[in-house]
């Protein structure tokens, strides 16, 4: 049963090192956070399996890492800075601020629009604010030296398209694809880790002759779904929704989400996008670059439609661990067990000695050296090997390496599986092998 009180979420974030509230000796800096210890590891790992199911194992895709700053023209012909906006509400009584359609209905008392916070009408008109972060590149704090924080990491890659094609020769269809942060000013972060002001995605910009953009469109919504699929997510708490017409984003033709199914609803953990041509003509017009193709089998010069599947890394990471966190009974005691896939497991393996006894330190350390040049190990030799199990399982660790007294003699030692709790001996001098193998065949 995947979790369904954030608050279980929240507190095993907290405890055992994924995510910390940021600056939290300061009183906390609000939807900020941090990534701890096991938090790095697994969004480390959720990036690098999009990364390889994206850019590795194809042929058709190229990699990207552009600049997180950038000029006002790009966001100018972008469309964000006068378009990426959120209509914004003051209350002159208590000075909050509100998005102006997330505030109630009009009360039918006094048929007036009453603050949330302190129930007065003294509500100023809705205005846009620009969510993207602004500042100044350079000492002096001028118009000639603003810059603005990335709130995608889509144009990075429009405003490299033709880089990408001059050195590496690929042709539509082909795609670009990049990992990194990205930085919005939202007005109402929240939810945790789902809406925050800094953030990861994982972007593919998908370059294609504008006829074929409907079919490749169709094809990647499906590969973005089994992604999830494969990946550990139940089918059940995924689902794709096509967007209606009016909250599609200025450049899309037509989106679908993926959602999944979060304990307070559902919500996007990724978005498929028909950007057409919208993109590279406006760059085009803007620079002056010409950023068309000419296919030299057909003769014919055109700009090609994009397809961009755009998911969030921090977001989904989220997601792996809710559907992830369950509660089972194992020897008449319950416990917590992460049944997070071993690809995005933290820690692959944990080396036990069963007593903290001298002379089983060093087998156990030569244990954990031969294993470490291959996967993330953790090493624990305190507390009863219960009570080491249970916080293995906590935190999604597949398997369990024990170190007893037997290896001392027979030069074996005992593999214990997260989900099915079974034990098996396996050699020492197979035990890379074992773990290897067992790792490929997820
Ligand atoms: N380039 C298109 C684009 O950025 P988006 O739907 O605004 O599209 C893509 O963002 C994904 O990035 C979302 O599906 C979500 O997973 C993630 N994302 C967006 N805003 C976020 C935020 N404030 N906090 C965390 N993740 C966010």
């Amino acid at each position: 049963m995947p979790a369904t009180d954030m608050d279980q979420v929240v507190t095993l974030c907290k405890n055992r090192g994924f995510i910390y509230q940021s600056a939290e000796i300061y009183g906390g800096f609000r939807s900020t956070y941090d990534y701890g210890p096991l938090g790095v590891q697994l969004l480390r790992n959720v990036k690098d399996a999009w990364w390889r199911s994206m850019v590795q194992l194809r042929d058709d895709v190229v990699g990207l890492d552009a600049a997180i700053l950038g000029p006002p023209a790009v966001w100018k012909a972008s469309g964000h800075l006068d378009t990426f906006t959120d209509p914004l509400v003051d209350c002159r009584s208590c000075k909050e601020r509100w998005r102006a359609d997330h505030l109630p209905e009009p009360d039918p008392k006094d048929a007036k629009v009453h603050c949330p916070n302190c129930g007065s009408t003294d509500l100023t008109d809705a205005r846009a604010f620009n969510l993207m972060f602004k500042t100044h590149a350079g000492p002096v704090e001028d118009d000639s030296t603003v810059a603005y924080l990335r709130p995608e990491t889509a144009q990075g890659m429009f405003i490299n398209f033709k880089n990408v094609i001059q050195t590496t020769r690929k042709k539509p269809p082909f795609g670009i694809a990049q990992v990194g942060k990205s930085f919005r000013n939202e007005i109402t972060p929240g939810n945790f880790v789902f809406r925050t002001r800094e953030f990861e995605q994982m972007e593919l910009e998908f370059f294609v002759p504008p006829p074929d953009s409907k079919q490749w469109f169709e094809y990647w919504v499906a590969e973005r779904f089994a992604w999830y699929v494969g990946l550990g997510i139940p089918e059940a708490m995924l689902r794709i929704r096509p967007h209606e017409q009016e909250e599609l984003s200025h450049y899309s033709a037509g989106t679908s989400d993926v959602e999944f199914m979060f304990p307070w609803g559902w919500g996007e953990l990724e978005g498929i996008a028909q950007r057409t041509d919208f993109d590279l003509t406006a760059h085009a017009k803007a620079s002056g670059e010409s950023l068309d193709w000419f296919d030299q089998a057909s003769g014919e010069r055109y700009v090609p439609y994009v397809v961009e599947p755009a998911a969030g890394a921090t977001r989904s990471m989220m997601a792996f661990i809710i559907a992830a966190l369950d509660t089972d009974e194992v020897g008449g005691e319950q416990r917590t067990v992460l049944r997070i896939h071993p690809r995005l497991a933290p820690y692959k393996a944990a080396v036990l000695p069963l007593s903290k006894k001298d002379t089983l330190t060093p087998t156990a350390r030569e244990v954990l050296g031969l294993l470490q040049p291959h996967v993330m190990c953790d090493y624990d030799e305190t507390q009863s090997i219960g009570r080491r199990y249970r916080r293995q399982d906590e935190i999604g660790t597949p398997w369990c390496v024990t170190v007893d007294f037997e290896t001392l003699e027979d030069r074996a030692v005992t593999v214990r599986d997260r989900d099915a709790t079974t034990q098996v001996r396996v050699p020492i001098d197979g035990l890379v092998a074992h773990i290897m193998g067992n790792l490929a065949a997820y």
